[in-house]
């Protein structure tokens, strides 16, 4: 019980020191060297891997048996905190506004608590810390650092503000969105304001374009299926009597399923094309492919429930969000599952006035630990009756 207490007050600190010196996405420079430092401390082992920022720990019990993953992220955002707690954002303009501060200071009490459990482990936890999750290509830095190799089992979370202490919720398949970003480039020939007949009015294209888009999702997706496009940017002109030569617009897509993410871009195209084309001016489509959505495996998300059930957790089902989540890369080669955990804020993510209630830290620890520790162990059984059922 002593252990508990001061495990609890380590991680309150730890967050509240990530917390009040956020990095953004590729730049959590320090960040990284305080996990590692605070990873050290605890005697875990840190792999040594090819990563400008990010960090995974490893704890190994039995050298000959499984391998799975449990995954923080530590990335934060580029908004200006609005509160007043005493640890808040030192940086201007920086905050940890997605709580990947909880995510991280949960991650390192498994770590923690996994360590003093390491004799029993039936194989290696690694306990990763993933950067850059805002910019959606973290995850695919740690994959191609070879982070996850042999990896059986991958377990990730994320905080819900909303949602009370003490509520886990998942589900099993599709859980968010898939994400992509596009750019449209809009060609015209600029002119006199006064005589268009001279130009071609990239405006008229642009204001004709951007309605049409949404025909997509109302007319040529299927009605049980969905998609949203948000166009977020428009940019042009300089002034009020001159037709410019250009206009940019940039936006997002998110789609639920693969076919559907897959048929949007050349459905994008055809319409800003087809009308660019019709007033005499071009068109550019430009795809930016984010991650895809996150699909929980059925087993281990039912896994997962059942462990969080016998942690006293209150297990729900998650509504699947258009928001995004690159735990998905990892799901795309290796079977897992993400649930949120409850953390009794009162904004949303992503709000400068987010927060959280500390006291879901410590319980979110003991269940990654035992999740992974269980996930270990089971692992270890079916390969012991795979041997016994095959025969020699
Ligand atoms: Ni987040």
């Amino acid at each position: 019980m002593v252990y508990e207490k001061e495990l609890e007050e380590k991680l309150i600190a730890v967050r509240r020191n990530l917390h009040e010196e956020p990095e953004l996405s590729n730049e959590e420079v320090k960040t990284t060297e305080k996990i590692k430092n605070w990873l050290k401390e605890g005697g875990i082992s840190i792999l040594d891997l090819p990563l400008k920022t990010g960090v995974i720990g490893e704890i190994t019990g039995s050298s000959s048996g499984p391998i799975v993953a449990i995954r923080a992220d530590i990335d934060a955002l580029p908004i200006q905190e609005q509160t007043d707690f005493p640890f808040k954002s030192a940086v201007s303009g920086v905050m940890h506004a997605c709580g990947h501060d909880f995510h991280t200071s949960v991650i390192l009490g498994a770590a923690y608590l996994l360590k003093q459990r390491q004799e029993r482990l039936k194989g290696t936890v690694r306990v990763l810390f993933q950067p850059a999750e805002e910019t959606g290509h973290g995850a695919k830095s740690i994959l191609s650092a070879n982070g996850l190799d042999k990896v059986e089992a991958i377990f990730g979370l994320h905080n819900d503000p909303l949602s009370e202490l003490g509520v886990m919720a998942t589900k099993e398949g599709i859980f968010s969105a898939g994400v992509d970003r596009f750019e449209i480039e809009i060609t015209g020939k600029g002119c006199h304001a006064a005589k268009p007949e001279e130009g071609i009015d990239p405006i008229m294209m642009a204001s004709e374009i951007i309605p049409r888009l949404q025909s997509i999702v109302s007319r040529e997706i299927k009605s049980m299926e969905s998609a949203v496009i948000s166009v977020t940017q428009i940019h042009a002109g300089h002034t009020w009597n001159v037709i410019p030569e250009s206009v940019y617009i940039e936006g997002t897509v998110r789609t639920f399923k693969q076919e559907v993410r897959e048929e949007i871009p050349g459905k994008m195209e055809r319409i800003i094309k087809g009308i660019a084309a019709s007033y005499g001016g071009e068109a550019l489509l430009k795809w930016h492919p984010g991650p895809p959505s996150v699909q929980n495996d059925p087993e281990w998300t039912q896994f997962a429930k059942q462990i969080a059930e016998q942690n006293g957790y209150k297990v729900e089902e998650v509504e699947p969000t258009a928001g995004g989540e690159d735990f998905a890369f990892y799901q795309q080669k290796i079977r897992g599952a993400f649930v949120n955990i409850g953390v009794a804020g009162e904004y949303g993510l992503h709000h400068p006035k987010y927060y959280l209630k500390e006291e879901a830290i410590l319980p979110a620890s003991y269940y990654f630990a035992n999740l992974a520790e269980q996930a270990l162990s089971h692992l270890y059984e079916l390969t012991l009756a795979s041997k016994v059922a095959s025969p020699k």
